[in-house]
């Protein structure tokens, strides 16, 4: 299957990643700035880079030594480009190498927030303090500037920044991208706009606008099918393709039974009501929970969801008839890390929402160049209702894997509720924004309780709630001891057969988010 759909302003910044931590967060930076820009690999051919004529390329840091064998670097003829170029870390002293600078394996690491002065307050740090904070996360450290460089800023105890005004070649051994250089902005804006010439194109509006455009060219009259789970990345795709292309798309929305209270109802109301797009409800509740009979292995369940999903999605989409292509909602994000890091297989992360090869669709990706952050801002342009442009992520199987043990609907409807409630109440709070996620886990452990002046023998309900910024790592969130207090007694009061309800209070790693 192929994608053609693509959303790209004229002008262009390109982030080279050195293997950054940060490296997304340059990218954010940078679009936070109005301006388009793409992470692509440090090995990526010049011809390439130059064939994208980019109004200027960001060097990212990198975990490295420059002296390092088989360290990551860079083809020096990007310094004759007449490109601007900035070197972060590992990318400053990559420059410095390149260029007959000197870089040194540091005997004083500089690690976290460290005291800067400048001696320059020209480009880089134009209307910025001669005196600020930035984050410093470095071992080696540039010793001498190479030929055509001045000094910009120093530590007390190293190089801070260094610059070739001439050929517009820039160093900063701080991270201006993270938040603890709150006025790392001002050196991307200093640099984007007054040594790149970039302008401020990339909004909200020029998103929508050209991705509208994107999707009529590649669709031209052909048929789009959609599958919505009910969350913010399948209906800011659809919402986009429903704009493009009107009637041409169909929406698929699979009710498999695991969906929390009022989903189904959200989605059909949204896109069926309002938006009025041609939407197919599949209610296939009963063949999942067939399939799912005396399961309770977490992998099991998984695949058999997976697996059924993909069936049924089959059917539906054959029915449509000639369909050729499938708006998915894949994000920035993924395509970055695809193929680039080999982690291992904790879980079964089914893409639900895909369709099988065989039917031979063709990709229409609507947001394949977006953050999630800039999806929701799309999807709020685009008249989504708070409700899903805000949701947190919710797994594809949905509460089947939130339900340990043997899935029934009675064990199903019991989490439901209990999950309505904790939404609730932390919407109540004022702390869902705040929060990842948020959820209950029906435990299959059972425990003696009283109430009134009778013996219960009831279920144990799970509350978790997170915060995390990509879902890779996350912290148990401290809630507030009242809003804990009246999420549990309205559990206990209003779910039957719930007698107990435990906080999880573990972060990932090495726990994970979800219990299955
Ligand atoms: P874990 O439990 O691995 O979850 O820490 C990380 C994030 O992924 C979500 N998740 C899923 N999302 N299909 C999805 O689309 C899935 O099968 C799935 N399983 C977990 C989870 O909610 C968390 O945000």
């Amino acid at each position: 299957m192929s994608s053609r759909t693509v959303t790209k302003p004229g002008e262009l910044v390109l982030v080279l990643d050195f293997g950054a931590q940060y490296g997304q967060l340059i990218a954010r930076r940078i679009r936070e700035c109005h301006v388009y820009c793409e992470i692509v690999p440090y090995n990526t051919p010049t011809r390439e880079i130059l064939a994208r004529s980019p109004k200027g390329i960001v060097f990212s840091g990198g975990p490295s030594s420059v002296y390092d064998d088989g360290a990551p670097s860079c083809d020096p003829a990007l310094f004759e480009s007449g490109i601007p170029i900035l070197g972060i870390c590992y990318g400053m002293q990559l420059m410095a190498k390149v260029l007959g600078g000197e870089v040194r394996g540091g005997a004083q690491r500089e690690y976290g927030k460290t005291e800067l002065t400048v001696l320059d307050l020209g480009d880089l740090f134009e209307g910025l303090n001669p005196r600020l904070i930035a984050w410093m996360s470095h071992g080696d450290r540039v010793e001498r500037v190479p030929a055509g460089f001045a000094e910009t800023a120093r530590t007390s105890s190293a190089l801070a920044a260094m610059s070739d005004r001439t050929r517009r070649l820039f160093g900063v051994q701080f991270h201006p991208e993270v938040v603890h250089t709150p006025w790392g902005i001002e050196v991307f804006r200093n640099f984007l706009y007054k040594q790149c010439g970039c302008s401020e194109i990339w909004t909200t509006g020029s998103v929508v606008t050209g991705s509208i455009r994107a999707i009529q060219e590649q669709v031209g009259s052909g048929k789009v099918v959609c599958a919505l789970s009910g969350g913010v990345d399948s209906a800011v795709t659809a919402g986009l393709v429903h704009r493009a292309v009107g009637e041409q798309l169909t929406c698929i929305f699979m009710d498999h039974g695991f969906l929390r209270k009022n989903e189904a109802h959200q989605v059909v109301q949204t896109f069926g009501e309002n938006f009025r797009v041609n939407l197919v409800h599949v209610q296939a509740q009963e063949r999942f929970l067939k399939r799912l009979r005396g399961v309770i292995d977490p992998e099991e369940k998984r695949q058999i969801i997976g697996d059924e999903y993909a069936h049924v999605l089959e059917e539906e989409a054959r029915k449509l008839g000639a369909v050729q292509f499938l708006a998915q909602g894949t994000l920035y994000p993924d395509v970055i890390e695809s193929g680039t890091r080999q982690a291992a297989r904790i879980k079964t992360h089914h893409n639900v929402g895909g369709l099988p090869e065989s039917l031979k669709l063709e990709l229409v990706e609507p947001v394949r160049y977006l953050f999630k952050d800039e999806v929701r801002r799309v999807g709020e342009e685009l008249g989504l209702p708070d409700e899903i442009v805000w949701r947190h992520p919710f797994p594809g199987p949905g509460l089947a894997i939130r339900v340990l043990g043997e899935i029934s609907p009675e064990r199903l409807e019991t989490l439901r509720e209990a999950d309505a409630i904790v939404i609730d109440e932390i919407m109540a709070a004022g702390l869902y924004r705040r929060l990842f996620q948020c959820f209950a886990v029906l435990s299959p452990m059972k425990s003696v309780g009283v109430m009134g002046d009778q013996r219960t023998y009831g279920s144990t309900l799970i509350l978790r709630a997170v915060t995390s910024d990509d879902a890779m790592t996350a912290d148990w969130a401290q809630l507030p001891y009242e809003v804990l207090a009246s999420i549990s007694t309205r559990i206990i009061n209003e779910v039957s057969g719930v007698n107990r309800v435990v906080y999880d209070i573990s972060s990932k790693p090495p726990a994970t988010i979800e219990w299955e």
